[in-house]
């Protein structure tokens, strides 16, 4: 969503806003209506719900925030709210929830749908923050579509035949340098303007950052095959303790979903492992294992973004690295597209003014950062967004996969995991001092 659709007429608002809804509601119907109902209710990993669960909730937040809060409307079923909040059942014991089937959860996510695009309607987008520039609606459009990525993750970990089918990602080009130098300095991190920026993502706040170098693509699957070659696995002295101790706990070896004959599993296609593509589906000790073993280090948040959105001649930050309109099929690979990263050098319209390449879509980046609130941080609209998940747990990720939609992603979005996370579509680049 632009800072432009705040000038636009609220009939331009409200129109923009029932066509994103239509847009989250086709990707999440669309990777439910791919399988069948005992594979929507059965649970594909205990680090993922069941389908059916991730569908039912979508609808549950959409009542809780558009039709109860918003809309001020009678709740549409009060008696399953418990089920599918988030917070009271981990994703390992929601098989065991009296969820919705998934006739009974079609039904309710369109109800609920339709009740919301009425409180659209006929609800002022203007004099309550909640509503102000449609945040409310942004907020739930932004949920369904991270529950999106969520269900393309339990696709990639489901067993059988495959469902989902995409074309081929455009070819990459290589770099004509393989890292770009930044000379440091202040530049405006987070945001106060994007009308649907989340909390964790504000306020803007000046950060000073010593000059370095960072990575032009993200790391590829041959560059990444190449410390596995190394012995990089076996090696004690690239990885932290913690690091050690997971890599040898879960017998890590590889990426996940990779095998020794050199190919990989990608929703259910055994396919050669394309070398230019970032590589996809590592940890944070992972990430951090690699870039010690490249003489490099991840980048920090801050370093992350200043090379993301930084304009040197303007002095200005940027909403995306190639400038402030919304992100089109040329600037990158997201929304899920092809269901797969692109070779690095595949979206030349998407560098940054600092010349660094791929920074939004195609994989999520580590950062060595963790999850820390900006100074001036205000929760909004409720603590369990981003504030009770601040503190040394997350590592923070940067940029969107080819899986996270445009509208769920900006230069100054912020998304966290803990480090031995790999079932999401994770991948980084290095970077290091001067
Ligand atoms: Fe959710």
């Amino acid at each position: 969503m632009t800072i432009d659709a705040l000038r636009h007429s609220p009939e331009q608002l409200r129109a923009r806003i029932a066509a994103e809804l239509e847009r989250a509601r086709n990707r999440s119907t669309g990777l439910t209506d791919a399988v069948d109902g005992d594979d929507l209710v059965r649970q594909h990993s205990p680090l993922m719900s069941p389908l059916v669960w991730d569908y039912a909730h979508i609808g549950s937040q959409e009542e809780l925030w558009l039709v109860r809060d918003v809309g001020g409307r009678e709740p549409v079923r009060p008696d399953i709210d418990n089920i599918y909040d988030a917070f009271q059942t981990k994703r390992a014991d929601r098989p065991s929830l009296p969820m919705l089937n998934p006739d009974e959860a079609r039904v309710y996510v369109s109800t609920v749908r339709d009740k919301a695009l009425d409180v659209l309607e006929h609800t002022p987008l203007e004099g309550r923050r909640l509503v102000e520039a449609g945040f409310a609606f942004g907020m739930i459009v932004q949920h369904e579509q991270q529950h999106v990525e969520t269900m393309l993750a339990t696709h990639q970990l489901r067993q059988g035949p495959a469902v989902l089918d995409a074309p081929a990602p455009p070819p990459g080009a290589p770099a004509a340098e393989t890292e770009v130098y930044v000379p440091g300095g202040m530049f405006l991190m987070g945001t106060d303007l994007d009308p649907w920026a989340l909390d964790n993502e504000r306020p803007a706040h000046a950060v000073g950052v010593e000059p370095y170098w960072i990575d032009t693509d993200p790391v590829t699957n041959a560059q990444y095959a190449q410390f596995i070659a190394d012995g990089g696995y076996a090696d004690r002295r690239w990885w932290t303790p913690e690091g050690w101790a997971h890599r040898s706990n879960a017998e890590l070896t590889a990426p996940q979903f990779w095998h020794d004959d050199g190919t990989r599993t990608r929703f259910g296609h055994v396919e050669p492992i394309p070398p230019d593509e970032p590589v996809q589906h590592v940890c944070w000790y992972e990430a951090d294992a690699y870039a010690r073993w490249a003489g490099k280090r991840l980048p920090t948040e801050a370093e992350w973004e200043m090379a993301a959105r930084y304009d040197p001649e303007s002095g200005r930050s940027l909403r995306y690295p190639w400038g402030d309109e919304d992100p089109t099929d040329e600037h990158a690979n997201l929304g899920g597209r092809y269901l797969q990263p692109a070779p690095v050098g595949a979206f030349p319209k998407g560098t940054s003014p600092l010349g660094v390449r791929g920074l939004v879509g195609d994989v999520w980046e580590w950062t060595s950062s963790d999850f820390t609130p900006y100074p001036g941080f205000a929760m909004f609209p409720y603590p369990e967004y981003s504030e009770v998940f601040f503190g040394p747990d997350y590592k923070i990720l940067r940029g969107g996969s080819w899986a996270a939609d445009p509208a769920a992603v900006r230069a100054t979005f912020r998304n966290w995991d803990y480090p031995i996370r790999r079932q999401i579509f994770s991948g980084f680049r290095c970077a290091r001092d001067v």
